[in-house]
């Protein structure tokens, strides 16, 4: 009797699901007639596509954790656009031509294209498979701080993942956090935004793929992109302070502080940053009343500029020139 690993049946009933009755002649002929220069530069590379596309590559490679790629949208064989849909080049429309490959033995065994961490293909070829398929998603990838310093699509998308962890904002803030550990460990600070409990994502204010704005947010600066949530603060108001229609970073830390409301400094030192010299004191003792000697200014009475300027954002009140209403 023929026996079966638990795990082969799995990968074998995975691929007649997938392909059924309908298999595809051969990946070699729907990649030619797909793609005819590609196919066509392939062969004459000595590097041609596979003949019985993913049936060939799960005779070797069966683990478990590589055939989640079958229930993600990649897997989808209804797609025409996936690389499991009709007429694609299945596994290979990722890891390139792998005939030579799968009948290679030992060390003539040419590498396959591969991604993340350990490979040994340069990132810009890496990524140039998925954006064979993805330039529309990924439209300013190229103006971006990834792409210049060679991260990779796979640095952040796992496509044998039964998810991607992009898709769930815990995982992706877990993914940036391999390399951005500062602005991941603001979640751990008092003050912050809701990211720890996955109600907010880097996302809500970076956009991963590259922008055309500084720190690649999703609008054009810090402003607009804060008061596509804070709208009650986008103005424009009457009496306007000027750092906050320039950069609400100025004053606040983004990815999280010690201080209350997230603020980069507390009390009357945030103001004093820039307004040492104002028309009134802005120490709490001067020489006219040195500790022991007198009351402390009552403008950093209390440590804090805002018992009297409440309206830090700017005001729309009719006296509200001075920010005090
Ligand atoms: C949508 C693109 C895509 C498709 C389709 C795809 N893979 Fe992958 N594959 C990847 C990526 C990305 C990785 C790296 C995973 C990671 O980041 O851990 C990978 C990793 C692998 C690895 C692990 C290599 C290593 O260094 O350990 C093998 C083996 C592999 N794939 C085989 C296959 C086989 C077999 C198929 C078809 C059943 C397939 N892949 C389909 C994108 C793909
Ligand atoms: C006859 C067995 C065999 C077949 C068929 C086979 N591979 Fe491999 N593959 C291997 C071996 C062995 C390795 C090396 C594993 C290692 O070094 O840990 C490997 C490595 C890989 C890697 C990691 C990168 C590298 O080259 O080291 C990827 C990706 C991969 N194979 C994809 C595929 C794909 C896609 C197919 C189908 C077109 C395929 N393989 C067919 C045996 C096979
Ligand atoms: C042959 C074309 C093709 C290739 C190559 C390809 N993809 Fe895709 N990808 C698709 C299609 C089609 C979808 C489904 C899109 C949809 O539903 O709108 C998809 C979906 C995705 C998604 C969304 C997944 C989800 O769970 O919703 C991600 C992320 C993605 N691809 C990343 C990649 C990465 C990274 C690579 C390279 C390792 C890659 N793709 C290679 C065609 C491709
Ligand atoms: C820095 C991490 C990161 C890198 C690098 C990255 N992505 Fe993404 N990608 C994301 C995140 C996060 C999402 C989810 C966006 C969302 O749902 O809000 C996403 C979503 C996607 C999607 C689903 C469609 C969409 O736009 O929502 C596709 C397709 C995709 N990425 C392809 C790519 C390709 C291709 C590359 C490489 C050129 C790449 N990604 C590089 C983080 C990244
Ligand atoms: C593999 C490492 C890696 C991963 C994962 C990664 N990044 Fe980056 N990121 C970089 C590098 C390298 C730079 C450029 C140098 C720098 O600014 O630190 C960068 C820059 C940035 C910048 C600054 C852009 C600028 O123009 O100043 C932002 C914002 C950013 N990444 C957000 C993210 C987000 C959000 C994620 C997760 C969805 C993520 N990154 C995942 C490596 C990574
Ligand atoms: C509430 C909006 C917001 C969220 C959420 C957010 N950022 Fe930022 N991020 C910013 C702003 C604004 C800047 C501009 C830098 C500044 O002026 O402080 C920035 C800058 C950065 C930079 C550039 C270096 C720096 O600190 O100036 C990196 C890297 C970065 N963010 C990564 C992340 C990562 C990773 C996450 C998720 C853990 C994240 N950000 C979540 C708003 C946000
Ligand atoms: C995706 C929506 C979103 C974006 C974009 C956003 N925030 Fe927030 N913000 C929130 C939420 C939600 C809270 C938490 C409100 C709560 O806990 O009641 C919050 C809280 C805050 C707080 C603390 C409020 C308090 O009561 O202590 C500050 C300060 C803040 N955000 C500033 C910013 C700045 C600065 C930016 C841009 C860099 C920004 N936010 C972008 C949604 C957003
Ligand atoms: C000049 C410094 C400064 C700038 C610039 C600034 N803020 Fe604030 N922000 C403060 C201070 C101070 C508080 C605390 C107010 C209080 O305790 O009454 C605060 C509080 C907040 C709060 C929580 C309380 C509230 O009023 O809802 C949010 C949200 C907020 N700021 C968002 C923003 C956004 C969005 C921007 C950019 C449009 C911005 N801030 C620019 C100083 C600033
Ligand atoms: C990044 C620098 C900066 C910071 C920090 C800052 N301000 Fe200002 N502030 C300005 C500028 C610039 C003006 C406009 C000055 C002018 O028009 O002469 C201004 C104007 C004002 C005015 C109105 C002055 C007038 O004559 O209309 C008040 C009141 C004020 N700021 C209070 C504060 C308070 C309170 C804080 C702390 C929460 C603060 N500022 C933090 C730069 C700053
Ligand atoms: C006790 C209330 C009070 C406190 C506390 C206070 N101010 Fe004022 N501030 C005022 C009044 C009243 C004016 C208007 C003075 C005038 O019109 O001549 C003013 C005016 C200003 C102006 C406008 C320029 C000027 O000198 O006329 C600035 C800037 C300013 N304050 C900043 C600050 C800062 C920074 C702090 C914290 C160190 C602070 N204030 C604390 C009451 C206060």
């Amino acid at each position: 009797m023929l026996k079966f690993s638990p795990l082969k049946m799995a990968a074998l009933l995975a691929a007649v699901c997938i392909f059924g009755s309908t298999l595809p002649a051969s990946a070699a002929e729907s990649a030619a007639a797909a793609e005819p220069a590609a196919a066509a530069k392939a062969a004459a590379e000595g590097s041609a596509y596979s003949r019985k596309g993913a049936d060939t590559c799960i005779n070797c490679h069966e683990d478990e954790a590589l055939m989640h790629v079958f229930r993600t949208p990649h897997g989808a064989p209804n797609d025409p656009r996936s690389p499991f849909g009709k007429g694609q080049l299945q596994c290979e429309a990722c890891h390139g031509p792998g005939d030579a490959h799968a009948r290679g033995k030992g060390k003539n065994r040419p590498d396959m294209i591969d991604f993340g961490k350990g490979s040994t293909t340069p990132v810009a070829k890496q990524n140039s498979m998925c954006l064979a398929c993805h330039q529309k998603d990924a439209s300013h990838w190229n103006v971006g701080a990834h792409a210049r310093n060679d991260v990779g699509c796979a640095d952040c998308h796992d496509s044998h993942a039964k998810q991607d962890p992009m898709k769930a904002a815990l995982t992706q803030q877990d993914t940036c956090g391999t390399c951005h550990q500062a602005q991941t460990a603001g979640q751990h600070l008092p003050y912050r935004h809701p990211t720890a409990e996955g109600k907010m994502a880097c996302t809500s204010c970076h956009a991963p793929h590259g922008s055309p704005n500084p720190a690649m947010l999703t609008k054009t600066n810090s402003v607009e992109t804060c008061t596509t949530c804070h709208s009650d603060l986008r103005g424009p108001f009457a009496w306007e302070h000027q750092p906050v229609t320039e950069d609400c970073a100025t004053c606040h830390a983004p990815h999280g502080s010690i201080n209350p409301s997230m603020l980069k400094a507390r009390g009357p030192f945030q103001c004093q940053q820039c307004h040492q010299a104002s028309g009134h004191p802005s120490l709490a003792y001067g020489s006219n009343n040195l500790p022991g000697r007198g009351t402390a200014s009552v403008y950093v009475v209390a440590g804090n500029c805002l018992n009297c300027h409440s309206a830090v954002h700017g005001s729309n009140h009719p006296s509200g020139a001075k920010l005090m209403r």
